[in-house]
């Protein structure tokens, strides 16, 4: 079990007159290999539950054990933050180093690793992103286009090698290319580096969360509506009710179905609408 989350509560300013609680008696866990997808509305939690996964936010109740490491009192930091890499909303603005090298070597340093380890790290992890490391590493981030930026920032997280990847809306104000391309970066980023196991993913985007995720855990003002496979959770209004929508193939199909050109309305990416139109063509 990579991470197992029981009972977790989290109000912010406790002792506020007007206290603000982000999360109430949540249990959730992640297995090796899932690519998990945390949706609900703005302000439902997302955010307050996945920092408390590199201990950025300190357990107030319940408990966190993330790979046997319990995060409820005392633990090894380092050892977390070498575990679980954090992608934050808009990482490209935390780039601030001359050049593209030392910003992703930003992290390995800070883990105390010797200088060829960190060489190598930060070569394979600016290769793993999809850029020319001999072409970029002497650039300033600051030269850098909107997503070649954001993928130094993710090369940055990379270069720690962690196994679990924690994304919170990793491709938020991207055009809608932009956004395919970081979702297919971080599928190949699970899928071919060897140190990434586990990928948790924070999305306001229904589309992506059908297309590429295996789990979904939905939160509603601070509470855990549930976890379901997308097949699960797209099928009925759930997600509307929590005030998000439906995928767009989800959409489309049900139009198509109610039209009669099709018979399953449960369809989560564009290549399942077509084999579905392909199949209901066979049946006319
Ligand atoms: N630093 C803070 N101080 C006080 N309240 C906060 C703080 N950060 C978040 N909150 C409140 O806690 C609740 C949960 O916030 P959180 O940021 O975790 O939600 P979210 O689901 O990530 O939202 P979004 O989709 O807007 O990013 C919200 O009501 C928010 O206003
Ligand atoms: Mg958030």
């Amino acid at each position: 079990m990579s991470i197992e989350i029981q009972n977790l509560s989290y109000t912010y300013d406790p002792k506020a007159k007007f206290k603000k609680i982000a999360l109430k008696d949540v249990s959730l866990s992640v297995e090796d290999g899932d690519f998990l997808a945390i949706v609900g509305h703005t302000g439902s939690g997302k955010s307050t539950l996945v920092t408390h996964l590199n201990g950025l936010t300190k357990v107030q109740s319940g408990k966190i054990i993330v790979d046997g490491i319990d995060l409820t009192g005392k633990f090894d930091a380092k050892k977390l933050r070498s575990k679980v890499g954090m992608v934050f909303q808009y990482p490209e603005y935390q780039l601030f180093a001359e050049t593209v090298q030392l910003d992703v070597a930003f992290g390995p340093k800070n883990l105390g690793l010797d200088e060829e380890e960190i060489n190598v790290r930060v070569k394979d992890a600016i290769e793993a992103v999809g850029l020319d490391f001999e072409q970029i590493k002497d650039k300033s981030p600051f030269e850098l286009s909107g997503g070649q930026m954001r993928r130094v920032a993710i090369a940055g997280v990379i270069a720690m090698r962690p196994e679990i990847l924690v994304l919170d809306e990793p491709t938020a104000g991207l055009d809608p290319k932009g956004k395919r391309d970081i979702m297919e970066l971080v599928l190949s980023l699970k899928n071919t580096l060897k140190t990434v196991k586990t990928v948790i993913m924070i999305s306001h985007n229904m589309d992506e969360v059908a297309r590429y995720c295996n789990k979904v855990a939905l939160l509603k003002d601070g509470e855990l509506v549930g976890v379901y496979t997308p097949a699960q959770l797209f099928e009925d209004d759930t997600v509307e009710k929590c005030g998000l929508k439906l995928p767009t193939t989800v959409r489309l199909a049900r139009v198509l179905k109610a039209r009669g050109l099709i018979e399953n309305d449960c369809l989560l990416t564009e290549e399942e609408i077509v084999a579905e139109i392909a199949k209901g063509g066979r049946h006319a």
